[in-house]
């Protein structure tokens, strides 16, 4: 049997951590996989987390299970900081998860559920969104959604593809941060997915994986809100792993919020038995910290402060990046105005290699950029290495 399995491409995201450890270079930069660094250089524990689990340690007394739903009070305290306090009170049911791709992945299937079903995924989206959505069985069509060039969101052509979509067909929206592109959608743009989404009778579901990187924690969750508010049904998969740091502890939620609190419970059953039969249950730790933090008033401001200054080092770099390159390139002054920790190059794969191979500049070939994985003395020397390519354009 196994001698028949075909060989699996390396997934080219993760090998680029092995090649750019490798890379001897002192002056090499990592812009490559999606985790927040400080100036340093590393992605330190947040001084919440540490206090959290210093007092887990001295508090907790059994490691028995805990049931395919997980933690309650974890999902219930998350639904109020994601959806906000007033969505999180009304006919909403959340299941913990192992991270935002076991929500995506148990919101896939119970969607799958009842047969065949379409999923509209805007072009481009994080790569994995279309395999744990293959993979649970839905099918998979594309929108358009950004283009790099310009680096502007293609909204008309995306409300005119989600016009021709099918009643009940599923359509993926980003909360905030949208990943690769880091283009902010504005009030209107949101309110005018929603109209469609609502007329076309469209089920959202809602990646929210960069709370607080964005417009911050509140800030982050207004898109979602307008969406809630026009759906009778909708979907929201959470991940606590950049808003938190606790990306390995695999820290994630989904939530239904529906027009009645029996549909709710009858779909949070469904993804309970989902949960079981896929992993029996989700790792403790990593939402047991999140409570702890959200539960406590000092510890959420203390995590609220932290994580507003990483957002903040991320404007300042944006700045930074889109004032040295847009001089000679005017469409990347979008950079400024672009949110979360992604923006999107205008290279080929060719000018990624010859960026890696010549530079030590490592970034995956669809020319993504981890905008923290740079330090302000660095945005200069990349700039000019940069313009190299982009100014063919
Ligand atoms: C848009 C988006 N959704 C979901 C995830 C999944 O995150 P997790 O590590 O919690 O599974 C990621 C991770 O990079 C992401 O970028």
């Amino acid at each position: 049997m196994l001698n028949d399995l075909p060989v699996q491409a390396e997934d080219a995201l993760l090998a680029l951590i092995g090649l750019y450890r490798d890379d001897p270079r002192k002056t090499k930069i990592d812009l490559g996989v999606g985790m927040y660094r400080d100036d340093l250089g590393k992605t330190v524990i947040m001084r919440a987390v540490k206090e959290a689990e210093r007092r887990l340690w001295e508090a907790q007394d059994s490691k028995a299970y805990v049931g395919p739903e997980g933690d309650l009070v974890f999902t219930e305290l998350l639904a109020r900081e994601v959806l906000g306090a007033g969505w999180s009170a009304t006919n909403v049911t959340g299941v913990q998860t192992p991270g935002g791709s076991g929500a995506l992945r148990l919101a896939a299937e119970l969607l799958a559920y009842q047969g065949p079903r379409t999923i509209w995924v805007g072009t481009p989206s994080w790569p994995n969104h279309k395999g744990i959505f293959g993979a649970s069985g839905l099918n998979v069509k594309t929108h358009p959604y950004f283009d790099p060039r310009t680096q502007t969101v293609l909204l008309e052509e995306m409300l005119a593809a989600l016009n021709g979509a099918s009643p009940c067909d599923a359509v993926l929206l980003h909360a905030s941060c949208h990943n690769p592109s880091g283009a902010a959608l504005a009030d209107d743009d949101w309110n005018a997915i929603a109209s469609v989404v609502a007329q076309r009778g469209l089920i959202p579901l809602i990646d929210s994986a960069y709370q607080g990187f964005g417009r911050g924690v509140d800030g982050d969750r207004e898109g979602l809100q307008t969406i809630l508010a026009a759906c009778p049904e909708a979907l929201v998969a959470v991940s606590c792993s950049k808003s938190f740091a606790l990306y390995r502890e695999r820290t994630g939620a989904i939530f239904v919020s529906s027009d009645s609190s029996d549909k709710s419970a009858k779909a949070g059953g469904v993804l309970a038995s989902l949960a079981r039969v896929n992993y029996s249950m989700p790792p403790a730790h990593g939402a047991e910290v999140v409570r702890t933090i959200l539960a406590d008033e000092e510890l959420r401001a203390d995590w609220v402060t932290e994580l507003e200054s990483m957002r903040l080092r991320l404007i300042q770099i944006r700045r930074a990046l889109a004032s040295t390159l847009s001089g000679r390139v005017p469409s990347m002054a979008a950079i400024a105005q672009q949110e979360g920790m992604f923006s999107l190059l205008p290279l080929s794969a060719e000018q990624v290699m010859t960026l890696r191979h010549g530079d030590g500049i490592y970034m995956p070939e669809s020319g993504r950029i981890n905008i923290a994985g740079l330090r302000l003395d660095q945005v200069d020397e990349l700039g000019g290495k940069l313009l190299r390519h982009l100014a063919q354009h």
